[in-house]
């Protein structure tokens, strides 16, 4: 019998065709497989899922797959999966650590010089026809140039972070949950600051880039908004739910802080109504890893992990299953 394997939307053509070598493969349609009753529904006919970070694979959908193997996550978060339950249903379960590193750090970089030096206001000012010529006082921004930035998670995407802001002459203070090594603590001359409200208060520019959990979830909140410098720029391209968007908003209606960059919204695909209408705000719909290099590398890793599971590769030699 051959395995059969769910796609839950449309990725790049190669990956699907490598999986399709091997076994009989189904690919959803945009947003078939975002709500949890119809993975449900489907999930008891597959060996293996492959879903968008936008899926919900909870208890009752790993529960409903009866000869589910594995989940690979198109993604290198993984909050859309409910791991424990996976577990417990025999589950595994891989993302994609490593290969979206880069591109999500260019983004990162890309939101933050456009809220700093204001780049999307200038290009609607030029556009509404408003270029009247060189002026002295239009649009003045901040310099990244000696500038303190606060990583938020140092793993491999912050690390990206922080080497490409010393390029940009940056000082990187980080916050994790654990030190990095000194070998990367020295080439980055990065500092770690053991409390994340003195890395806050600190930060001209603060980078979010850890993941979501329990803990970090609402970890930007009014009262950690408050501590940031009132030219301070925030900038968001892990996930949504690490700041509270309501609060976040208010922020910057207040002039609370100077901006803010965002990739990443609490409830995607909605945006809360008073970031659309803030001041000093880039926002981009969840583009991190958008690039063809990335996109088919993040594809290649989950579709090797499939193959892996289902050939009886053993777990250590699958090296994007989550074992935690
Ligand atoms: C991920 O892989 O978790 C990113 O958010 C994708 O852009």
């Amino acid at each position: 019998m051959s395995y059969r394997i769910l796609i839950t939307e449309p990725i790049v053509d190669s990956v699907i065709e490598k999986l399709e070598e091997h076994y009989e493969v189904v690919v959803g349609t945009r947003g078939q497989y975002s709500d949890e009753e119809t993975l449900v529904q489907a999930i008891p006919e597959f060996d293996a899922l492959l879903p968008m970070l936008s899926c919900p694979v909870t208890e009752r959908v790993l529960r409903a797959g009866s000869r589910l193997k594995i989940v690979a996550n198109h993604a290198v978060g993984y909050n859309n999966i409910d791991v424990e339950a996976a577990r417990q249903e025999g589950v595994k379960v891989a993302n994609t650590p490593g290969v979206l590193s880069e591109s999500s750090a260019d983004c990162a970089m890309a939101l933050m010089l456009a809220v700093a030096r204001k780049i999307v206001d200038a290009q609607q000012f030029l556009y509404d026809g408003k270029f009247d010529g060189w002026d002295p006082l239009a649009f003045l921004g901040m310099e990244l140039n000696d500038k303190t930035l606060g990583i938020f998670g140092m793993g491999r995407i912050g690390t990206a972070v922080a080497r490409r802001a010393r390029a940009f002459g940056m000082h990187i203070t980080y916050h994790n949950r654990s030190r990095v090594d000194e070998e990367t603590e020295q080439k980055l001359e990065a500092e770690f600051i053991p409390e994340l409200d003195t890395l806050v208060e600190q930060a001209d520019v603060l980078s979010l880039n850890c993941p979501l959990t329990d803990e970090t979830h609402h970890a930007i909140d009014a009262g950690m908004l408050e501590r940031m410098p009132d030219h301070a720029l925030l900038i968001n391209t892990a996930r949504g739910p690490v700041v509270d968007e309501a609060a976040l908003a208010e922020a910057l209606h207040n002039g609370t802080i100077g901006g803010a960059g965002l990739d990443v919204f609490e409830e995607e695909p909605e945006v809360h109504p008073d970031l659309l209408s803030a001041p000093n705000c880039v926002l981009t719909p969840h583009i991190a890893s958008a690039t063809h290099e990335t996109r088919k590398a993040i594809g290649m890793l989950a579709a090797n992990a499939i193959i892996g599971v289902l050939e009886g590769t053993p777990d250590e030699e699958i090296p994007n299953l989550i074992q935690d």
